[in-house]
């Protein structure tokens, strides 16, 4: 036990505890302390109960806690710390609250900027330790407003208020986590790349050394490059993927207008090794914790250095994923003249699926708009909960407190589809697929039913053999 090279995340959520459950499980001749302020999720993967559901994630943490044994979860975050010879800050970074309302474009930086400091107030050069950022980017202005600087700058900072030497304790590595929620375990055990940006001279390099030596069992490229290269490669890779599902959606009303099928779209540009066949799918709009943040993000950085073209380029991006929920919202709401009379059926509130989480889903502004229209709205999705329901809602804005026309069913299908006027697909979900629609639609409003499948993802003839009226498959 002595003597191992200990490593701990600051930050027990879904970067902070399913990258050191890997390495973890992937070295086991690594210590691996995870600690959080929160201590109801430390309780949680404590007791082995899992806060928020990831598929194959059971085995690998079978092996980091039951074999491997190198594996702990503590609110004491200045003794996993004290412990560390590696520290990875994992904190959250949301979007501020008034970046959804358009005004601002920063992201809240206060539980990393707390964070830093803990880590400062524990610096010693006696124990110099390894620094590393994994926290999305985020860039800030300095006071001329004229320069960009980036995370590891700003740990920077907050070390040196503290620490008179902070570079003798901490050497501040940039590692931007490339995992996709849903996939995580898979992306994990086996990344693209592990990109490490370290400063350029000789203790950068020594550092680079010692991170391959933690990453040892990983079959994998190390891309090594300078800090704001890696910084800024985050953000970018971040905004390409984004742009992808906003090109494939600009497409989706085309192919409704002529007769094309935007799933043939997307096989014909997919097979085209020079594009990919990922994230071409058509859907409502992306979602999740990081695409808008990061694009917000870019964009208020390139605006902010004048480079108006460039971030009215990027800035389309975020307009056409605005738009599309705008398009689909309003195409509903015209198919029924009664909203007061109409029961409306949501699959899915997750913002994609194989995940619990909903943070920034789409779904949610599709929630509100027929809410505000005065429908009775159900929910069902079978892995988010009713909690992250509210608590989504409320942070994307939309203020549902006073209204009853709507529940959250869970993963109940006959309380979701009871009497309901139509379902509409909002998460891609496999079992939206499979489900036995026979008798969902015995369930529903015999009079009059619609289906709007905005993931693309059933078929329409079976569907309309059903005897639904009408059914509506994204970009068809
Ligand atoms: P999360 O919200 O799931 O987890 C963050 C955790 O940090 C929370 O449990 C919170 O209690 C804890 N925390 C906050 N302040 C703390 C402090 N001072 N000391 C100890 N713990 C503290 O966030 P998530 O999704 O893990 O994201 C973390 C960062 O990684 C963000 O910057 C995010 O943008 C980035 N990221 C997220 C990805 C994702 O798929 N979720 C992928 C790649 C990057």
């Amino acid at each position: 036990e002595e003597g191992k090279f200990t490593v701990c995340s600051v930050g027990a959520g879904y970067v902070g505890s399913l990258t050191s459950i890997i390495l973890a499980a992937q070295q086991p001749n690594l210590k691996v302390i995870v600690c959080d302020v929160n201590q109801d999720l430390i309780n949680s993967w404590s007791d082995q109960r899992y806060p928020f559901y990831e598929p194959e994630l059971d085995r690998q943490f079978d092996i980091a806690v039951n074999q491997n044994k190198n594996i702990k979860f503590t609110t004491k975050i200045t003794d996993a710390i004290q412990e560390s010879d590696a520290i990875f800050i994992c904190v959250n970074t949301p979007p501020k609250k008034d970046l959804i309302s358009g005004l601002g474009k920063e992201s809240d930086m206060k539980y990393f900027d707390l964070a830093c400091q803990t880590i400062a107030s524990m610096g010693d050069p006696k124990k110099h330790r390894i620094l590393i950022e994994k926290s999305t980017f985020q860039i800030q202005l300095n006071i001329l407003g004229t320069v960009p600087v980036g995370t590891h700058k700003r740990i920077h900072g907050i070390l040196s208020q503290k620490l008179s030497n902070p570079d003798d304790c901490y050497t501040i590595v940039s590692m931007p986590e490339f995992l996709a929620e849903g996939v995580a375990i898979q992306n994990l055990l086996f990344p693209d790349r592990i990109v490490v940006g370290t400063p350029t001279d000789k203790n950068g390099m020594e550092t680079f050394e010692v991170i391959k030596g933690i990453y040892s069992n990983f079959q994998t490229k190390f891309i090594h490059v300078k800090t704001a290269s890696s910084e800024l490669g985050k953000l970018f890779a971040n905004a390409m993927l984004a742009q992808r599902i906003s090109s494939i959606n600009s497409m989706s009303q085309l192919c409704e207008t002529t007769g094309a099928s935007v799933q043939d779209l997307s096989k014909i540009v997919g097979s085209d090794k020079r594009i990919g066949q990922y994230f071409l799918n058509a859907s409502p709009a992306f979602g999740g914790s990081c695409f808008e943040k990061d694009l917000q993000s870019l964009v208020y950085i390139l605006e902010s250095l004048g480079q108006t073209d460039q971030a009215m380029y990027w800035s389309q991006v975020l307009h056409m994923n605005q738009f599309q929920k705008r398009r689909l919202l309003d195409m509903i709401i015209s198919e029924f003249p009664n909203p007061s009379e109409t029961v409306l059926t949501i699959f899915g509130f997750a913002f994609k699926k194989n995940t619990s989480d909903t943070r920034m889903t789409p779904i949610a502004y599709f929630v509100n708009g027929l809410i505000e229209k005065g429908f009775f709205v159900r929910i069902h999705d079978p892995q988010a909960n009713e909690r992250g329901f509210y608590l989504e809602m409320e942070m994307q804005g939309f203020d549902i407190a006073e209204r009853f026309n709507f529940q959250f069913c869970g993963s109940d299908y006959n309380k979701a589809v009871a009497n309901s006027n139509a379902i509409i697909i909002g998460t891609e979900w496999d079992e939206y697929i499979t489900t036995n629609y026979r008798n969902i639609r015995d369930q529903m409003n015999q009079s009059r039913a619609l289906f709007f499948d905005l993931r693309s993802i059933v078929d329409e003839e079976p569907l309309k053999y059903l005897g639904f009226e009408k059914v509506f498959k994204l970009g068809n």
